[in-house]
């Protein structure tokens, strides 16, 4: 069968990782997949997951299959997290979540369905995006195209191109936001500009599909979940992909959700009973392990505060290496003004590198980032940013 039939290729951003993992330069740094490293380059487990998961494996008294939604306490507290405790939204019932296998599995589930209901729509994503949007959205058989988002000259939001943009798209067509931490630029929207794409979504009629990975990593839990709140307070539909991968470190768990807010408690009732078909037909029902132990800590205060400070200590540490790489890259001798990598968020920076610096850096340094620049921020250490900045600095000047 296979014989006639030419291999795909790598993944962009995971196939990299496969690359750097048979690299044998003891040099070698990863600055691809969006995976948080602490300062001695380890993944590192939390330690409150770690708590979490020793009372789970004490308490736990049956491996039997969870409910096709998932565990209802991993949705309720999925829910208060991201749309906050006294969301009108949760008061009013209009939110229904599932469990999902990761963010990907609840774009991918998303996707699914509405493609059931609403087969003629285009899906819009941001110029430029994580590139598993366009293969999730793709083989879900939805047309895509994008809006703009990001100016390379200004390496910030091209706001009011965005907004040109949005206020075009048609009633019933579905536009994926990035809720903070913008995957791959590491820029995003303020409140005011946040305001204003909820009003235009409004006023246009087109499906919100928000991707929630960093919740945390941009200014904090709360600050992080704006957008989710101002749609929420729309009173219109809309969906929520969101993941433990990052906030939690439950990367192989594979712990993520689905939520669909809905008009009222009815619609929100509708809508789980064919998410649930969904569901039944791919997977049966979500893996448990990651879920459980997130509804532990999200359930017990104290497990909560603990786990708000290994939070904010990750984004400090990925800050410091912001301002570390910057320095850096300044003090050898680089003439180019990389200070905006200061003002992007989360654990990404589009670098502004040609793809054949980033090419001369993979083959020469044994550096690795994504084609198209985006830099892991949290890959750099204070071992390894030295070795990076002078490297860089080679780079540009060999083949920029
Ligand atoms: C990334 O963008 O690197 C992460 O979201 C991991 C992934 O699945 O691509």
């Amino acid at each position: 069968m296979w014989k006639n039939i030419q291999p795909a290729p790598p993944d962009s951003i995971l196939g990299l990782t496969e690359q750097f993992k048979k690299d044998t330069n003891p040099a070698k740094v990863n600055l691809g997949v969006g995976v948080y490293k602490d300062n001695s380059g380890k993944t590192p487990i939390l330690g409150v997951v770690k708590k979490a998961e020793q009372r789970l494996l004490g308490e736990q008294t049956s491996k039997s299959y969870l409910p096709i939604s998932g565990d209802p306490a991993y949705g309720r507290a999925v829910q208060r997290l991201i749309l906050g405790d006294d969301s009108e939204t949760i008061q009013s019932a209009r939110a229904v979540t599932v469990q999902a296998p990761g963010g990907t599995g609840a774009l991918k589930v998303g996707a699914d369905l509405l493609k059931r209901f609403n087969p003629q729509a285009t899906v819009w994503v941001s110029s430029p995006t994580w590139a598993n949007h366009n293969g999730i959205f793709g083989d879900a058989g939805f047309a895509i195209s994008s809006y703009r988002y990001y100016n390379p000259e200004s390496k910030g939001l091209d706001f009011d191109l965005m907004c040109e943009d949005l206020a075009r798209i048609p009633a019933g067509d579905i536009v994926v936001l990035h809720t903070c931490c913008h995957n791959p630029s590491g820029v995003d929207p303020d409140q005011a500009q946040w305001d204003e794409v909820v009003r235009i979504a409004a006023d246009r009629g087109w499906m919100p599909f928000l991707d929630f990975a960093y919740q945390g990593f941009g200014d904090g839990v709360t600050e992080d979940r704006y957008a989710v709140e101002r749609f929420g307070a729309t009173g219109k539909d809309f969906l929520v992909a969101s993941s433990f991968s990052k906030n939690f470190g439950l990367y192989n768990e594979r712990t993520g959700a689905l939520t669909i807010v809905c008009p009222s408690a009815e619609e929100a009732g509708v809508a789980m009973s064919h998410v649930k078909t969904v569901i039944r037909t791919n997977y049966s029902n979500p893996p448990a392990h990651g879920g459980l132990t997130a509804a532990i800590i999200l359930g017990d205060e104290e497990l909560y505060q603990q786990w708000l400070l290994e939070l904010g200590a990750m984004r400090e540490r990925i800050r410091e290496m912001r301002r570390a790489l910057v320095k850096g890259l300044a003090d050898c001798g680089v003439d180019e003004d990389f200070s905006f990598i200061e003002r992007q968020r989360g654990m990404f920076s589009f670098s502004g590198l040609s793809d054949a610096v980033v090419e001369y850096l993979r083959k020469e340094k044994s550096i690795y980032m994504v084609g198209g620049g985006r830099i892991n921020l949290a890959g750099l250490t204070t071992e390894n940013i030295d070795y990076v900045c002078t490297s860089i600095a080679e780079a540009i000047q060999n083949a920029g």
